[in-house]
């Protein structure tokens, strides 16, 4: 087998002492390498040709956190009060140390704790030092060392079995002074075969990863290795800023619906009861109206609609105006309409748009957030987003809209998708959207063809396929939660550990 650079050095490093049992830090000085990811990559092939024995133990790693890191820097608080104090000639007291400027107004606080701790009683405002120091000399020596030693393997850490345990329980009961996590932790041993690996083979040779032009107009590629790219190696994963999970769904559904040929729309939160649920012909003692579901707006309590408006709706609902339905009887009422509202659903925007545009065929979405009074707990939040869209030209039909869904499901990588008769007040057909996922049919959404009591009034022409379908449900399968709040509590180690959507 042909080595690469990186695997002559480490196995060169090690035949250095073929006993030696090697860890990560040791491998990277003697290599002369600062990235971990030489050594993982190395020994990882260096392994799998039989020339090192590669061990895997999933070990607690300590490493310094944010206040360990500054304690590193400029010695424990305790430390740098005691040295202080040990340069006063007289007694001391608070005030003096306030002023002293050595620690800062936050912190004088736990420094007197922590001196407490170490038998440095504070009365009357006093410092009162025991006649034996001998002691805290050397308790503070021994943290400090303990955190020097931590400081010198930042980045890497110290594997849980090299450290004191008795310090490390100790900082665990300070703030911010280290962490832990649970890692994988490799050491390699050389074995025979890679004892005998012959010198030649150990030469390094002048090894390409980037072909550029300066290269090629060089010679020296003539004869350099070429270095191979094995994309299945293991890797760090690089903790770099990047798109929250939720913003980039977003960006992928819109480039879904873009590349289906959508056009995107838009629209405010702040809507009218008239809007969000007249124009769609949702009865105005429908149970959703309630204010137990619906936040109504204390300012502005009511926005003024146009009296014609008002008037269409209230002939559609009443009697059904000149739609040929029989509406839902009763009295409309126009101030019911002009009630001030958060949208609770984004089949506003695209009612609107068909109110703007009655004559003009269209596909367009919207990707927005409605509001709804819930109780959050592990499926709802009271603010969420939705999925919105509808086709309206001439032919738009039931199998058209299902196609669509389907065809929009699929590129999300969700292929398995059934519907089911639903009911909504603006649609009919209605329809209830499933997709499959893990073996089991989940709802995302909504769906049917809008009703004449709703597309007639504004002069629309043809059918309109129309959908809503929530966003983080989706989120919930592609990013493989159980819990909808996860999205939102800004945890930044699992927003780290999230995958480029
Ligand atoms: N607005 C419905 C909801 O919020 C979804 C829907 C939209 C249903 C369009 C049919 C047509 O659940």
């Amino acid at each position: 087998m042909e080595l690469s650079n990186n695997e002559r050095c480490m196995l060169k490093a090690m035949r250095n002492e073929p006993e030696r049992v090697w860890d990560l830090s040791s491998l990277l000085e003697s290599c002369g390498w600062n990235d971990q990811a030489h050594v993982a990559g190395a020994g990882g092939s260096l392994a799998e040709a039989g020339f090192v024995n590669q061990t895997e133990n999933r070990s607690k790693i300590w490493r310094l956190a944010t206040e360990g890191k500054a304690a590193a820097e400029n010695g424990l608080l305790e430390q740098r009060i005691w040295d202080w104090l040990s340069q006063q000639e007289e007694q001391v007291g608070m005030k003096d140390l306030q002023a002293s400027g050595i620690v800062e107004k936050r912190e004088a606080g736990a420094g007197i704790g922590l001196l407490k701790d170490l038998g440095i009683q504070l009365e009357r405002g006093q410092f009162v030092i025991p006649s034996a120091t001998g002691a805290i000399d050397a308790t503070l020596e021994m943290r400090a060392q303990f955190i020097t030693q931590l400081a010198t393997s930042e980045g890497i850490g110290i594997v849980e079995s090299e450290l004191d345990i008795s310090q490390i329980d100790y900082f665990s009961s300070r703030k911010g002074i280290i962490t832990s996590s649970e890692e994988v932790v490799r050491t390699w041993v050389l074995t025979p075969q890679g004892i005998a690996v012959g010198e030649h083979d150990l030469q390094e040779h002048l090894s390409i990863a980037d072909i550029t032009p300066e290269l090629l107009q060089g010679e020296e590629w003539r004869t350099a290795d070429f270095k191979p790219y094995d994309v299945t190696r293991s890797a760090p994963t690089p903790q770099v800023g990047k798109s929250h999970p939720m913003q980039a769904l977003i960006e992928r559904i819109r480039a879904i619906f873009l590349e289906m040929g959508f056009t995107e729309i838009d629209g405010d939160y702040v809507t009218t009861a008239g809007w969000n649920m007249d124009a769609l012909f949702i009865p105005q003692d429908h149970p959703a109206r309630e204010m137990q579901d619906t936040f109504y707006l204390d300012n502005p309590k009511s926005i003024p609609l146009p009296s014609e408006r008002t008037q269409q709706w209230a002939d559609v609902h009443e009697h059904g105006g000149a739609t040929g339905s029989r509406g839902w009887g009763g009295d409309f009422s126009a101030e019911i309409s002009e009630k001030g509202m958060l949208r609770t659903h984004t089949t506003v925007n695209t009612v609107s748009h068909l109110e703007q545009n009655p004559d003009k065929p269209c596909r367009v979405f919207s990707i927005g957030r409605v509001f709804r009074k819930e109780s959050i707990d592990r499926t709802h939040l009271p603010e969420f987003h939705q999925i919105e869209g509808i086709i309206m030209e001439p032919g738009a039909s039931l199998p058209m809209l299902v196609t669509t869904l389907k065809e929009f499901y699929t590129k999300m990588g969700y292929p398995e998708v059934r519907v089911r008769p639903a009911y909504f007040p603006y649609t009919e057909p209605s329809m209830e959207v499933e997709v499959k996922w893990r073996g089991e049919w989940l709802e995302l959404g909504g769906a049917g063809i809008f009703r004449p009591e709703v597309t007639e009034p504004m002069g629309v022409k043809w059918p309109v396929c129309a959908w809503g379908m929530g966003l983080e449900r989706l989120a919930m399968l592609v990013l493989g939660l159980d819990d909808i709040r996860q999205l939102y509590i800004s945890d930044l180690e699992w927003l780290g550990n999230q995958p480029v959507l």
